[in-house]
């Protein structure tokens, strides 16, 4: 069932077909807070003149990639899922909120697998405190210790991780103000209800793709041993001292140091111990992988656990099916099967894949359907270029980007493969820190990175492919929902960290495209899942009838 039938149009190419992933590089209208336009992108600006035939738009948020609404913002999770499945799955987000909304999360079993120690010992949330719905919601979040509470459970404890990435730094203070107002509520029904412990996602807890795990270590620290340097006795007043500037700035959310509420015997109020129940409430894998790990293997050698109590742990959702991580899960995650790496592996075709650290698994696991491992290890390699360790990504905004050109050109020149596909982080890294003169730098770099790319791909007589997962750099400010004006406070524009709504650009082109090959007009809403089919196209194949139709006339 895998087997492709060769492209009429477009041979089985010889030479290789390089697919670039700008990550968070969306497309607006030019404006001082636009750092993409601001910056210096002759390369791109070049791609762009190629539209219609070899240049156009692509829907990256909301509907499109499978999320809730149009409201929603597209992340690199959903982005790298559509682009590499070549197909529209509902998400994480959506089944979640379906499952809350039905209470059928309460009758499955991963929640029968908890339920007897939640309701003897405490049940345990630990997860992104945000409404960004790219991690977690707030919303779920409620729906979940509410619906816990109605089941009998009468000891509960959450464990914070503070975001300001997903939704705008500062907010962390009102969203935990209604945590505590939410908790205050069950308490009036008899139910103990606490925060226990916290810390800003960057630094505690939520690493990704083993770029530290240090993070990880203090955030098991805070949350399963109740140790860290910082104690409150109150989460609020928490985050108002954590969050006091220093060297004249307010700490961002995302970079709250980690922190462990006390009673008035300075005794943590909510460290996990043999018998309790753990549920991490985040639906989207990558950055909950490793506390799944920690928290549920029993050979563990990435830090001392000192302690590790004999708990039932639940996912949100299963993190890693290869994995099975965690064992039990509250909702089954998407189904994401026949991608076109499969489907490309399955007919031969070799693929070099290459990020930093940070992003690694977004142009592997993402884009394989949730899948760490190659389909075929004889055709597919995964290179992994480590990342910085304990900079801001605003102060090195070309991040790793020069040794991931370099390693994509050797590859493209190796002739050992069909397909070289990278993703540059730079944009969106150095646009969640909301500094717009980095994000600009950073965009600027990344362009001289695909200028020198794009000449190789001349030099080897191949084709590229060139796209982006979502937008980040091009809107750096907050803005009036009517009115579009940039938002201040103080005399001071409110930066925006998060992601966009905005359309993301693809360019296809090289000696080696056919001069007939040209994008088709007549799609009603192009989107990002479309671009699968189109590079199993360019690979020489026809594309299977699962894909969403590809971008090629
Ligand atoms: C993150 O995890 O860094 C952000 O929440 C989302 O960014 P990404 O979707 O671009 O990875
Ligand atoms: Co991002």
């Amino acid at each position: 069932s895998f087997h492709l039938a060769p492209n009429p149009e477009i041979q089985k190419p010889k030479t290789p077909l390089l697919v670039v992933v700008l990550d968070g590089w969306g497309e607006a209208e030019d404006d001082e807070y636009n750092a993409i336009s601001r910056a210096n992108t002759p390369c791109m600006d070049s791609l762009k003149k190629g539209k219609p035939d070899h240049w156009m738009l692509l829907k990256a948020h909301g509907t499109a990639v499978g999320l809730p609404s149009d409201d929603d913002m597209g992340n690199s999770e959903v982005g790298h899922n559509a682009l590499g499945s070549g197909q529209v799955v509902d998400q994480g987000a959506r089944l979640v909120d379906r499952a809350l909304e039905t209470g059928e999360l309460f009758e499955l079993d991963g929640w029968k697998h908890i339920a007897p120690a939640a309701t003897e010992g405490t049940l345990h949330l630990i997860g992104l405190l945000s409404d960004g719905g790219v991690h977690s919601r707030y919303d779920q979040l409620k729906l979940l210790f509410d619906g816990a509470a109605e089941r009998g459970v009468n000891r509960i404890r959450v464990h914070t991780l503070t975001d300001g990435r997903d939704c705008e730094d500062g907010t962390s203070i009102k969203l935990m103000e209604t945590l505590q107002k939410d908790l205050q509520a069950l308490e009036k029904q008899g139910v103990d209800a606490r925060v226990a412990s916290g810390g800003g996602r960057m630094c505690t807890t939520m690493d990704r793709y083993e770029s530290d795990w240090n993070v990880v270590k203090r955030g098991y620290y805070a949350h399963v041993l109740g140790e860290a340097d910082n104690k409150f006795t109150d989460p609020v007043e928490a985050l108002k001292v954590l969050k006091k500037p220093k060297n004249g700035k307010p700490v961002s959310d995302q970079w709250v140091p980690a922190f462990v509420i006390t009673d008035d015997k300075d005794q943590p109020v909510g460290s996990i111990q043999d018998g309790d129940a753990v549920v991490i409430f985040n639906f989207r894998a990558d950055r909950v992988v490793e506390l799944s790990k920690a928290l549920e293997y029993k050979d563990f050698d990435k830090f001392d656990r000192k302690r590790w109590p004999a708990i039932k742990v639940a996912g949100m959702m299963q993190y890693d099916g290869e994995l099975k991580l965690p064992k039990d899960y509250l909702v089954p995650p998407p189904k994401i099967s026949h991608t076109t790496g499969e489907y490309l592996a399955k007919n031969g075709v070799s693929t070099f894949a290459c990020s930093e650290s940070q992003k690694i698994g977004h142009v592997t696991f993402f884009w394989n359907g949730n899948r760490a491992a190659p389909f075929d290890k004889k055709l597919e390699t995964f290179h992994e270029v480590p990342s910085d360790q304990n900079i801001p990504f605003n102060e090195k905004p070309a991040m790793q980007s020069q040794k991931i050109t370099q390693l994509a050109i050797d590859a493209l020149k190796s002739g050992k493969y069909n397909q070289v596909r990278i993703n540059f982080p730079n944009p969106d890294m150095v646009g969640h820190t909301g500094d717009l003169d980095a994000t600009i730098s950073a965009c600027t770099t990344v362009d001289a990175c695909v200028k020198r790319l794009l000449k190789t791909v001349e030099e080897v007589k191949g084709t590229y492919l060139v796209t982006a997962d979502h937008g980040n750099a091009e809107d750096m400010v907050q803005r009036d929902k009517k009115t579009k004006k940039a938002l201040m406070a103080d005399g001071k524009p409110r930066m925006l960290t998060s992601h966009t709504l905005n359309p993301v650009p693809v360019a296809v082109g090289g000696p080696g495209l056919p001069k007939s090959v040209h994008f088709r007009t007549d799609l009603k809403e192009p989107g990002l899942a479309n671009v699968g089919a189109t590079i199993v196209n360019l690979l020489g194949f026809e594309s299977p009838s699962n894909l969403e139709p590809s971008l090629l006339a």
